[in-house]
């Protein structure tokens, strides 16, 4: 089985991108064969400052490495570096009905938002359609917001296939467990959208301060106190181990705390469980050399496979002499 997913370089990671998302992916790496890439093209949609693409490109590379994503286990580049998708990407938009991009609510998001409208806004799921099936993708996980682009993808693939004969493989979607909606530090959803957000690789004495700033409700402090209910508690579990998790849970039951020590521990547990990818950051920042190896090795595996797939797609619709 095939995992591909596209990650885009569009912002640093938050503590809940990291649970509710790449920790996910980077645990398909053992099971099977993934395949992840940095979504460049998508990002050029909205990000029109060229050095900050690239060095968004080149964070996200290392993010991803740092947390733990091993270019041994899974194959990792950038999207660009395939130019076969775009080729892929054409001859699937000729067959793309308007009315079904026009359906996409990602697409209609944006709009009612009032980013500009561009056309690579509009069919970037057809962009997305040719990523997937570039790689005969079996599975592809990604969070809730972007299952209706696979279902896309499995039209577009579905049509070409019913006319042309069998080309390409339908993918499935894995939607992200989101059980974990890590909440941010007014308690609602953590989102970059929302500014209440801490990252993975942020500064500790920034992280420290947006810690002791979460909200926190004005009970007397020797109220007793349901963890369960509390997004300081939540958030404490998340980093903390069993042992840890189940004395902060008595403590809130028996009350007679104060938030202050909660959020002194949440900071603590949280620096620690970042220790090391901190670490692995700090080591790959410092040879870029082999990074953009990295990146070279996994586009040179992604384009083979690519250009087997997009030459099966040339055949079939008549650009090139069918076997
Ligand atoms: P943001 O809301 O910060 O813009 P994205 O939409 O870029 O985040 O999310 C990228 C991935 O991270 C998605 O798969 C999403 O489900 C996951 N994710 C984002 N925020 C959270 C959160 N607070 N809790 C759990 N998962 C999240
Ligand atoms: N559209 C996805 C997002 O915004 C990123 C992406 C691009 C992707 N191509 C993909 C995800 C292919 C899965 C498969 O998060």
């Amino acid at each position: 089985m095939r995992v591909l997913s596209g990650i885009q370089p569009t912002g640093r990671p938050h503590w809940g991108n990291w649970f509710g998302a790449i920790q996910q992916y980077i645990a398909l790496q053992d099971e099977d064969e993934a395949y992840y890439f940095v979504a460049n093209l998508h990002a050029l949609n909205t990000i029109r400052d060229g050095t900050q693409l690239y060095q968004n490109s080149i964070d996200t590379t290392l993010d991803m490495l740092a947390l733990g994503l091993d270019p041994e286990k899974a194959t990792l580049f950038l999207q660009s570096d395939v130019p076969e998708v775009s080729e892929l990407c054409w001859i699937l938009m000729s067959g793309t009905p308007m009315g079904l991009l026009e359906r996409c609510v990602s697409y209609k998001d944006k709009i009612a938002k009032g980013l500009p409208v561009v056309t690579g806004l509009f069919t970037y799921p057809v962009l997305q359609a040719a990523d997937i099936l570039a790689y005969d993708s079996n599975i592809v996980p990604v969070g809730a917001d972007q299952k209706q682009h696979i279902e896309v993808c499995r039209d577009i693939a579905g049509a070409f296939n019913h006319q042309y004969g069998e080309v390409f493989v339908l993918p499935e979607s894995r939607v992200l467990d989101s059980s974990a909606k890590v909440p941010g530090t007014d308690g609602e959803k953590m989102s970059k959208s929302y500014g209440n957000f801490i990252e993975v690789f942020e500064a500790e004495k920034s992280a420290r301060k947006k810690v002791m700033r979460i909200a926190t409700d004005s009970r007397p402090m020797e109220d007793p106190k349901d963890p369960e209910t509390d997004h300081l508690y939540r958030l404490f579990s998340l980093f903390a181990d069993d042992d840890a998790k189940k004395e902060m849970a008595d403590m809130y039951r028996k009350g007679g705390f104060g938030y202050g020590d909660v959020k002194k521990a949440l900071a603590q547990a949280a620096e620690d469980y970042f220790a090391q990818p901190r670490e692995r950051r700090r080591e790959l920042e410092s040879n870029p050399d082999h990074v953009l190896e990295i990146l070279h090795e996994g586009a040179k595996k992604a384009r083979a496979k690519a250009s087997e797939v997009l030459r099966r797609a040339q055949e079939a619709c008549g650009l090139k002499a069918p076997k």
